[in-house]
């Protein structure tokens, strides 16, 4: 899997079981309509156990210049400031989990979870959306990286292939 790009998301949640995020790759659409996503996290982490009391989730997929986000979220300075949400701009949401300002949100109620092996499955059904065309910051081969676009290979010249002969 350390070779699959992924758009770097960040799964927030709030409720009952407290206030949590955490940083993703494994998340993606399941259907347009209604529409619905999911995402997969570690069983017995807090961020899997806080959505499953909470039953809402939102998908904030980051923006190329978010890396310092993903980190946090990744826990990587969770020994430094116990808040990984410390610095952040929320945008609250009546209801659902705050979107982090600046990114592509998807709110979500949890209408469904799975567990797999290690992994929870969550299915959420999207709310609300929160959109700002940036470009997405990738993850892929152990680092965070950005698209580009690639040039465009020519279509090749089709010739259309000779009936065979009848005689
Ligand atoms: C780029 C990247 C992608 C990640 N993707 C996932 C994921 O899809 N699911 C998951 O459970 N953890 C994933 N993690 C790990 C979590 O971000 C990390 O374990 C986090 O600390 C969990 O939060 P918690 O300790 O508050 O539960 C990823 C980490 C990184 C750096």
């Amino acid at each position: 899997m350390r070779q699959v790009a992924g758009s770097v998301a960040v799964v927030t949640t709030v409720g009952q079981a407290g206030r949590y995020g955490a940083t993703v790759t494994a998340f993606c659409s399941v259907s347009a309509d209604p529409p619905t996503v999911l995402v997969c996290l570690r069983s017995g982490s807090r961020i899997a156990e806080a959505v499953q009391v909470n039953e809402i989730f939102t998908l904030n997929v980051l923006p190329e210049d978010a890396d310092l986000i993903a980190r946090t979220f990744a826990g990587e300075f969770d020994g430094l400031h116990e808040d990984r949400f410390a610095g952040v701009t929320l945008v609250e949401q009546e209801s659902l989990a705050p979107a982090i300002a600046g990114t592509l949100s998807l709110a979500c109620r949890m209408v469904r979870s799975e567990r797999h092996e290690s992994h929870a499955v969550l299915f959420g059904a999207v709310a609300a959306i929160g959109h700002r065309p940036l470009p997405p910051l990738a993850y892929h081969d152990g680092g965070y990286r950005g698209l580009r676009v690639v040039p465009q290979t020519p279509a090749p010249i089709l010739r259309p292939t000779p009936s065979p002969r009848t005689e």
